[in-house]
């Protein structure tokens, strides 16, 4: 995924002195990490979801969330499918994600869940999954991530919908609280962006140089950012952008999102239209 013009000027050093397998290797450590935490998020939503079948106050909300359930099985079982076969190996989870879905996992209360679930990591999930697929040049990898961006988008659209309106039941306190958990979310999920295990194997660095690095280059901070151009715009849709966290995330630089287009309007043509066949994807 790491492109040569990406790396900071050291790391392009110890990058270019690499032999043209070791480069190729580097890659498929690079991609592997990548994808691994795609897997690894997935086998949190499955869970996620799973608890929100019981726990979740309405039955169309239950029933919602036991299809949910279902795509997010099929999601654990293609990233897997798509490591094991292609790649050749798996990384572990990030501690950064593993700390978030530890999180969402154990706190008690269903919105909360439903709020760091739909709102934060599938939208997050979502830009990801449509950068690699723009970046892609394996028509297998473009094809299935095609087919999992269409269910994420409709787990994030009914996450908005849903949330929408149970906010408004909150008293200001309780949405205070929301609101901030909301917001250290996304700095866990920052933090979690950033992949350095690849780098510290093949260009020889700590995990502190290989993160710093990372957080040199600009390109790496504007892809940072940009997966958040989706979240904000939503988290304001349902009203947890409320004044005292928006300062908060103006210092983290993502407040410049506030106005982009968010996923409330759902376009049900779009949602419903039959599976595209693979020559009808393309990036
Ligand atoms: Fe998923
Ligand atoms: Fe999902």
């Amino acid at each position: 995924m790491q492109a040569d013009e990406d790396l900071p000027h050291e790391a392009l050093e110890a990058y270019k002195a690499l032999s043209d397998e070791e480069k190729l290797e580097f890659n498929r450590h690079d991609l592997a990490e990548l994808m691994s935490q795609f897997l690894h998020g997935e086998q949190g939503a499955l869970l996620v979801a799973s608890q929100l079948t019981s726990c979740a106050p309405t039955f169309n909300a239950k029933l919602y969330a036991a299809s949910q359930t279902f795509d997010e099985a099929r999601h654990v079982e293609v990233f897997n499918r798509y490591l094991q076969e292609k790649i050749g190996m798996h990384y572990p989870i990030n501690k950064n994600l593993k700390a978030l879905l530890d999180k969402i996992l154990t706190d008690p209360r269903w919105d909360l869940k439903f709020i760091g679930m739909q709102i934060i990591i599938e939208g997050l999930a979502l830009a990801a999954f449509q950068m690699l697929k723009q970046l892609s040049k394996d028509p297998l990898l473009t094809q299935l991530l095609h087919y999992v961006i269409r269910d994420e988008a409709r787990h994030v659209t009914f996450g908005i919908n849903y949330l929408e309106d149970f906010v408004k039941t909150l008293t200001d306190e309780e949405r205070e609280e929301r609101a901030e958990f909301a917001f250290e979310a996304c700095v866990i999920s920052r933090e979690r962006l950033i992949n350095t295990r690849a780098m510290q194997k093949y260009l020889k660095m700590s995990e502190d140089e290989a993160r710093e690095f990372t957080l040199q280059t600009s390109a790496n901070n504007t892809f940072r950012n940009f997966l958040f151009s989706r979240v904000i715009p939503n988290l304001s849709r349902i009203g947890l952008l409320t004044d005292n966290v928006r300062p908060k995330f103006d210092e983290l630089g993502l407040l410049e999102f506030e106005h982009a287009p968010d996923d409330f309007e759902c376009d049900w043509n779009e949602l419903e239209k039959p599976l595209e066949n693979f020559d009808e994807i393309s990036a």
